[in-house]
């Protein structure tokens, strides 16, 4: 057997879509599906607006602009999440702070990150690592206590809730992404939700060129004014088409990670005491974007699955380990969780159409490891 760490969910509609709107010859870049897409997007997270992007990380770094974070601020991040939740820190001049986890969910320890608010703090990014929410009401209770900006990172929790509560609704803003491992894709893509009028129409302006684009700029004969500083991170109407059609069958995706999710834990454990499989807590909704355990002996397990066609892979390799914060921007800090945490996870291939057999076969090949 051989079988790759994800395969991307797709049928005949996202074909017969993406085709129809080539075939059209016009509105590649703008056109109506975009503010179709982020309809279906606001509406199914339940805000009431969302912005699309080119990608998760121009939505991360958008979100920061919006709110004039800059040079002396400082934004709490956590360091067990993918390097963009810090770097767009960066793009704009502050400084990411990392705050340590907690081993649940993987997420944002409130502690932790209460411990490191000090008057240069601005914002709070809190990270649904895999798909699993993190400690989200008592992080926004935090912030709001601090009086300091909340945005969700939910590039890998689309769809995830707490206590019927959907993922994406707590922050200030709340970014998504549509990359092509996400619950949905579009290949490259992102999203802020928001319910802010305001910042609704300064995230517009930022993303095309500080262009208000009430009309299609491309074929209107119109003047169109530039009132700020924007860049080109607009998504674009070929990619929404696919959106659209992703999003109409996002209940099945997640229906099926579910399935599969439950099923692989079942038979992992049936194999094997070495490992840990995920335990989501009660009221939360956990939509396995990542099939991520603690296993003993991880770096052997990730040789053994290798040479048995079995992909596996670390998620995440510690931002504040990387060459690049630890000896270019000289990070020296001390995250006993993440650290932790860091060296047990493996995620193992898991995805909507994975088979029975290949579960069985991951579960028996985990089995077999720890049995030599
Ligand atoms: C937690 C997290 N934040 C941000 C991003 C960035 O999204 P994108 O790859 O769409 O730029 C990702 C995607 O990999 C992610 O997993």
């Amino acid at each position: 057997m051989n079988i790759p760490l994800f395969e991307i969910y797709n049928d005949e509609n996202d074909v017969k879509f993406i085709s129809e709107e080539i075939a059209s010859g016009k509105f590649w870049a703008v056109g109506s599906r975009i503010s179709e897409f982020e309809e279906k997007i606001a509406d199914y997270i339940g805000t009431k607006h969302a912005v699309s992007l080119n990608s998760g990380t121009s939505a991360l770094h958008a979100a920061l602009l919006s709110q004039g974070i800059g040079k002396n601020d400082e934004v709490i991040v956590p360091s067990f999440t993918f390097i963009a939740t810090a770097n767009c820190a960066l793009f704009t001049g502050a400084k990411p702070v990392f705050a340590d986890i907690e081993e649940t969910s993987c997420g944002l320890n409130p502690e932790s990150v209460e411990n490191l608010i000090n008057k240069n703090t601005k914002a709070i990014i809190p990270v649904h690592y895999g798909g699993c929410p993190c400690q989200i009401n008592e992080l926004k209770d935090i912030a709001e206590d601090n009086d300091l900006i909340l945005i969700e990172d939910a590039a890998e929790a689309f769809g995830a809730s707490v206590g019927g509560k959907n993922i994406a609704t707590f922050g200030d803003l709340n970014v998504l992404s549509f990359c092509q491992n996400k619950v949905i894709t579009t290949g490259e893509g992102g999203a802020i939700v928001t319910d802010s009028d305001e910042l609704y129409e300064k995230l517009n302006l930022i993303r095309s060129h500080g262009r208000w684009e009430g009309a299609d700029y491309f074929s209107s004969s119109g003047l169109f004014d530039y009132v700020d500083l924007g860049f080109n991170w607009r998504m674009s109407n070929l990619t929404a088409t696919l959106g659209i059609s992703q999003i109409q069958k996002v209940d099945k995706i997640i229906e099926l990670r579910q399935k599969n999710a439950d099923y692989l834990s079942k038979r992992l454990l049936e194999e094997t005491d070495e490992v840990i499989v995920p335990d989501v807590p009660k009221g939360y909704d956990h939509v396995f974007q990542l099939f991520s355990i603690f296993a003993n002996n991880r770096n052997e397990l990730i040789k053994y699955l290798e040479s048995n066609g079995v992909s596996s892979k670390i998620y995440f390799h510690p931002i504040h380990q990387s060459e690049f914060y630890k000896n270019k921007l000289k990070y020296n800090v001390n995250l006993p969780v993440t650290e932790s945490v860091f060296e047990k996870t493996i995620t193992l291939p898991m995805y909507p159409s994975i088979t029975t057999e290949q579960m069985d076969y991951i579960a028996e090949t985990v089995g077999k490891f720890y049995k030599i």
